[in-house]
């Protein structure tokens, strides 16, 4: 694909993400403290690097799925139909599931997963974004936890892309056309 010439800015260091983390994973730990049944269901792809880290700092025991839903094609418009592209692979009736979330922008994607694995029985069930758009929302939707409010930039890095490149950034960075 073609692309226009764009540099990346440094928005969130990869210093300040390992702390905000570290500090989710506490909030996360008291939340399922008293669960032997969670499953941490990340969305793919963007979720990747975000979850990885995550359950690394979790003390609990957990179980790992993933999902990938359609949203963003190559470009930058989202798109509002949200399709399961790849649904998990275990059973999660009755069981604790924190889906996690790169980035909550429109707010589609987050609320369709919600409702789709809502309806399937979990004991309880929360959302993790690593970050938030609140300024581009077009559904009453918020994640449970957040790591970082944002502006309304487009983002990469630490797992988020642009037109597939750029998930490898260990930071998240703001394009900018140059
Ligand atoms: P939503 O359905 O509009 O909330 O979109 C959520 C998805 O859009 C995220 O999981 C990302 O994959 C993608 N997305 C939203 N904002 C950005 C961005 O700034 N950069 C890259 N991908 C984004
Ligand atoms: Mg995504």
């Amino acid at each position: 694909m073609t692309q226009a010439p764009y540099e990346i800015d440094v928005m969130i260091s990869a210093k300040s993400i390992a702390a905000r983390i570290e500090d989710l994973a506490k909030i996360i730990e008291s939340e399922f403290k008293d669960t032997d049944k969670l499953v941490v269901v990340g969305l793919l792809r963007g979720s990747f690097v975000f979850i990885a880290d995550l359950v690394r700092e979790l003390d609990l025991p957990v179980e790992v799925d993933f999902l990938e839903a359609s949203s963003y094609g190559d470009g930058m418009e989202s798109s509002r139909e949200v399709r399961i592209l790849k649904d998990i692979r275990g059973q999660i009736e009755g069981r604790d599931v924190l889906v996690v979330e790169d980035i909550v922008d429109t707010g589609h994607t987050l609320h369709q997963v919600m409702e789709v694995l809502g309806t399937r029985h979990p004991a309880k069930i929360k959302s993790i974004a690593l970050l938030d758009k609140p300024a581009r929302r077009e559904v009453d939707m918020k994640a449970d936890y957040t790591g970082f409010e944002i502006p309304d930039e487009f983002v990469v890095g630490y797992g988020i892309d642009y037109a597939q490149r750029n998930r490898n950034l260990p930071f998240i960075g703001k394009v900018r056309f140059t």
